[in-house]
């Protein structure tokens, strides 16, 4: 079986994508600076196939000692989302750049990369986005993400992403998700305020972010220089369609604000016809996904749930 490294993989998506990984036999390393802790990743340990290198992207002989013996590198490692981006834009920079350089650098034209990519990298959007469409990042994640992308689509043997915003519960919770973190404000507050309810966003499970890296995987050769949006044509929303959504299973007040804004511009609805092509679709519906958040949400609380925004 291949080998796979999974850099940032103590993360959100890494820590839903190991299990389905190491299920399958594939030996997996974990290249982690544990921004979060590591207690998400301590059940994996169990599994004679994990092993895990503490590290930094930043570190070109750290990457380059991550890299050895491993056949295909999934690139997780980033500063994630635009409200973390814009507190430490120079840390966010050196970090999804710089970090992606150093693996571009380390790695052979025999080893394959897969890159999480991200859907920001359109931004605001009047047609329907295809991979061709044109790329124009309204935030500094997604200007990072998008010169990341290219990097590694100019330099390396790379499969690229470009994924619709995650919802759903993982080992390591991300609550400033769209989806997540308004149903944990209604289940919390009772009340929620949505500005810009008409713009169009575009959502998958987090487990099926990993089911389409485990599907890049064993489809590689097939998909090799090529970049995907991931998701489903059945999962792009407005605002208020997930609003309604949410508000069928968890009860509460909803206010639209006519006046204010979202620092999150994005605006935009997502083709996923190449993907779907090849095989791959989703399989959590957003109605599931709000039902294990309002059914585990509900159940614990978090002392610092927006730690990482
Ligand atoms: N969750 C989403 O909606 C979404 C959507 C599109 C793309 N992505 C991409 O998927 C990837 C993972 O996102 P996530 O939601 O799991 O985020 P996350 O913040 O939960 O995980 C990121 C991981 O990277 C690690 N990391 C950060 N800086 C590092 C460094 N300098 N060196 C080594 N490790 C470092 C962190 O410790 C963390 O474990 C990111 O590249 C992100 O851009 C996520």
């Amino acid at each position: 079986m291949e080998k796979v490294l999974i850099t940032g993989g103590a993360g959100f998506v890494g820590t839903s994508l190991i299990p389905q990984l190491l299920q399958r036999g594939y030996p997996v390393r974990v290249f982690d600076s544990l921004m979060f802790g590591g207690d998400q990743i301590l059940p994996y340990f169990r599994n004679p196939l994990f092993e895990f290198m503490r590290g930094d992207v930043r570190n070109e002989n750290e990457v380059r000692d991550a890299v050895k013996g491993c056949d295909i590198i999934i690139h997780l490692a980033a500063i994630v989302g635009y409200p973390a981006c814009r507190k430490e834009p120079q840390v966010a920079e050196e970090v999804n750049v710089r970090g992606t350089r150093n693996l571009a650098a380390a790695v052979s034209k025999d080893q394959l990369v897969l890159f999480g990519s991200t859907g920001s990298n359109y931004g605001a959007v009047e047609n329907t986005c295809t991979e061709e469409t044109p790329l124009n990042p309204l935030s500094l994640y997604g200007q990072t993400k998008t010169l990341a992308e290219r990097i590694l689509v100019d330099e390396c043997s790379t499969i690229a992403y470009r994924f619709a915003t995650a919802f759903g519960i993982s080992p390591r919770l991300r609550l400033d998700l769209l989806i997540n973190d308004f149903t944990y404000r209604l289940l919390t507050q009772g009340y929620l305020v949505v500005y810009e309810k008409h713009f169009m966003r575009t959502f998958i499970h987090v487990h099926d972010m990993g089911r389409a890296f485990v599907f890049g995987v064993e489809h590689a050769d097939q998909m090799r220089g090529h970049i995907y949006n991931i998701g489903s044509d059945k999962m792009n929303f407005s605002k208020e369609q997930i609003c309604s959504l949410i508000n069928a299973q968890v009860p509460g007040y909803i206010h639209y604000a006519n006046v204010g804004e979202d620092m999150d511009k994005r605006n935009y609805t997502v083709s996923y016809k190449k993907i779907n092509d090849l095989g791959y679709d989703t399989t959590i519906s957003v109605e599931d996904g709000i039902s294990e958040l309002a059914k585990g949400l509900s159940a614990i609380s978090f002392k610092n749930p927006y730690s990482n925004a």
